[in-house]
């Protein structure tokens, strides 16, 4: 088996099962599945017949045109709903105008800033949404904006973030999201990989009391690419920005000028809804095509199930991700909004200006559904219980999990302290490859256990394998694979055919392999081991280390640099490099400092080496290659074990491990 990435080993042993709490259907007023019987008998006939499964969730949406056919399947190639003419933006919001929820409320945000009256709240209803989605759409295509030409998106978590989204998806445009946390080379990259000549942004972004420079950012990128040739601004900070006549455009200018009323275009079931970039095994991150019909139906029932969302219940919904990552795609915006169920944006640090920040927005919002990232329970975990015992949180029903393997003890004290043992766990299992849920428990029906995500969603066929494809037996790891198309699976990687095959359908012959290892115990339950290539998973958001390695060779200092996870009680995972230096440079406590800051000019702030240790060689192979292995040992202070026969150079590896702390 392959190396994997660092897991958080547990001290806690917790193996007890946690039925779905008695209580649990009275407080929710009654659930879609209700029983393991029913989730079984409906698996199993969803694994046997999923174009008739997926077939009949589709009919739940708005189509200007039926399809022809479900599915057509020619490895790796999927088209669903084939022929079938839809509108991604009709099915979030006009459908619930033209249902008559236009007066109920879709997006509840929350500003950072609290002032002596509080916090800033703006709720937007359908009928807002329906008008300001519209006058946005018209703008982009006063400005030359049309189906196909992709969009990009740098903000920060502001309504019109949302608006934005949902603009580009009415008249056809896709989008680019970029996490507002990544810096102006990363966004060049991106814009020029995807061939987009407009960039809506913000002046700036409220993060803990102080202002992330985002037009800034986008001019400085926009100066390391030639292909911008427009730039809307929302004005949210009030920071000093330049706009430059001709490229630069207030949004609000835009947006006033521009008529509330604007049609959806009918768009192919399989034209692309979105671009997202995400980071793989080599230092380029990837363009994850998502197309719009099989994305639509997949994250509508998936928001439906596994969080149990019904229309006409008092559901408030807060998903805390940023709009950035897959999680804000799906799980903020379209499977939520399809749903018709409001959906809370908060827009700033859940620690500002006191670490009680979410728990007196669940109190405020009466939130009934909450979904964050083990990293974020594992902080509030060392702020202590005061906090959230501080507010009422009895509105919650389900609390959900996503992003990494969530340690035991981070479960419990969810499970406790802020489920007050009354709310189901669903630890959802998926990627920005996948678009939606795809191993999750489902709140009524699922027994959980802490740190397993349990079983495979309806019509998902998931399977760990041996390498030939073969089923492993119980507690034995291998490799996840999913062995059948699902609707939301991605098309492909922008502009790279052969990567998309070679990453995902290379390893095992006639499967999607997903990058992770995991095992499935005596029930059948899926634990999630780790990334088997060389992806970290940082604080539930995913980076390359050799992105890292390359931003820091990118300095005059370093040499040469392998990046590798180091547990981090946190972040999960925590990013540890090792550098030789050029003899110019001293190894000093400043240099570490320059490379950090060097990292986070070159991707963005989430990048930052944890740990930087100075060496004057790198553990190898014979060959040449870095022993990755034995660098994390060596990070994570244990005592290098396993096979070292094709070291090199023991010296090094003595040499490391003696200098240790
Ligand atoms: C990788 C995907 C899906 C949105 C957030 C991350 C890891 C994700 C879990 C989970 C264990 C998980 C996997 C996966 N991962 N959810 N519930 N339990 N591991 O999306 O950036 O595309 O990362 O995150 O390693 O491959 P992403």
């Amino acid at each position: 088996m392959a190396d994997s990435d660092i897991n958080i080993k547990s001290v806690l042993q917790e193996d007890r099962i946690f039925d779905p709490p008695a209580e649990f259907m009275n407080r929710s007023g009654g659930a879609w599945i209700e029983t393991m019987e029913q989730y079984s008998t409906l698996h199993a006939q969803s694994i046997a017949d999923p174009e008739h499964f997926w077939g009949a969730v589709a009919e739940e949406l708005h189509w200007f045109k039926r399809w022809d056919t479900v599915l057509e399947w020619d490895c790796p190639d999927a088209r669903w709903f084939a022929g079938g003419r839809i509108n991604a933006c009709y099915n979030c919001v006009d459908r619930h105008v033209e249902n008559g929820f236009e007066d109920q409320p879709a997006i509840i945000w929350e500003g950072e800033p609290v002032g002596d009256k509080g916090p800033e709240t703006r709720t937007l209803t359908y009928g807002d949404m329906q008008r300001e989605v519209s006058r946005c759409a018209n703008g982009l295509k006063a400005m030359g904006v049309g189906r196909g030409d992709i969009v990009t998106i740098y903000m920060g978590m502001v309504p019109e973030l949302t608006i934005a989204v949902l603009a580009c998806a009415r008249i056809g445009a896709p989008h680019s999201v970029i996490f507002g946390g990544f810096s102006a080379q990363s966004i060049a990259d991106r814009v020029t990989d995807a061939g987009s000549k407009v960039i809506i942004t913000c002046d700036g972004a409220w993060r803990r009391g102080s202002v992330v420079p985002l037009k800034a950012n986008v001019d400085e990128a926009i100066g390391l690419t030639d292909i911008v040739e427009r730039v809307v601004v929302v004005q949210r900070c009030e920071n000093a920005i330049t706009m430059l006549a001709g490229r630069d455009h207030w949004w609000h200018d835009v947006v006033e000028e521009a008529s509330d009323e604007c049609p959806c275009e009918e768009m192919d079931s399989e034209d692309m809804l979105f671009l997202l970039y995400t980071s793989g095994s080599t230092g380029k991150p990837k363009g994850i095509v998502h197309t719009t019909g099989g994305y639509l139906v997949h994250t509508f029932l998936t928001s439906r199930y596994t969080f149990n969302l019904r229309h006409h219940e008092d559901h408030v919904y807060w998903c805390t991700a940023d709009v950035g990552w897959i999680t804000g795609h799906s799980y903020i915006i379209y499977g939520v909004m399809q749903n018709g169920i409001p959906s809370i944006m908060y827009e700033g640090a859940p620690n500002y200006p006191a670490p009680n920040r979410f728990w007196d927005i669940v109190e405020r919002h009466k939130v009934t559904h909450f979904y964050t990232a083990p990293t974020a329970i594992r902080a509030f975990m060392k702020w202590g219980e005061s906090h959230p015992r501080q507010h009422d949180l009895s509105t919650l029903q389900v609390l959900g999990t996503v992003g990494e393997p969530i340690n035991p003890e981070a479960w419990m004290w969810y499970h406790r302290v802020i489920g007050h043992e009354q709310c189901p766990i669903v630890d959802t299992w998926w990627q920005t490859e996948t678009g939606g849920h795809m191993i999750t428990p489902l709140p009524a029906a699922t027994p959980t256990v802490p740190g397993s995500c349990t079983l495979p969603f309806l019509g998902i066929d998931a399977a760990v394998v041996d390498e030939h494809g073969v089923e492993q037996p119980a507690n034995t790891g291998g490799l996840l694979v999913v062995r059948k198309p699902w609707p939301s699976m991605l098309r492909g990687i922008h502009g790279d055919r052969q990567r998309y095959i070679d990453t995902y359908f290379s390893r095992v012959d006639g499967m999607y392999f997903a990058g992770d290892s995991a095992r499935r115990d005596e029930r059948g339950y899926f634990w999630i081991m780790g990334r088997m290539d060389d992806v970290i998973n940082v604080s539930g958001h995913r980076l390359g280390t050799m992105e890292v390695e390359s931003a820091l060779v990118s300095h005059d200092a370093v040499v040469e640099a392998a990046v590798v996870g180091m547990p981090h009680e946190i972040k999960g995972t925590g990013i540890a490099a090792f550098c030789t230096l050029s003899t110019d440079w001293k190894p000093d406590d400043e240099l570490i400092e320059t490379l950090r800051a060097h990292v986070a000019s070159e991707i963005g702030a989430i990048a930052k080496p944890d740990m930087i240790r100075f060496t004057d060689a790198l553990p190898k192979t014979r060959s040449g290659k870095i022993m990755r292995r034995l660098l994390r040992d060596v990070a994570a202070g244990r005592e290098a074990v396993g096979d070292m026969t094709t070291l090199e150079d023991f010296s090094v590896l003595a040499k490391l491990q003696s200098d240790e702390g």
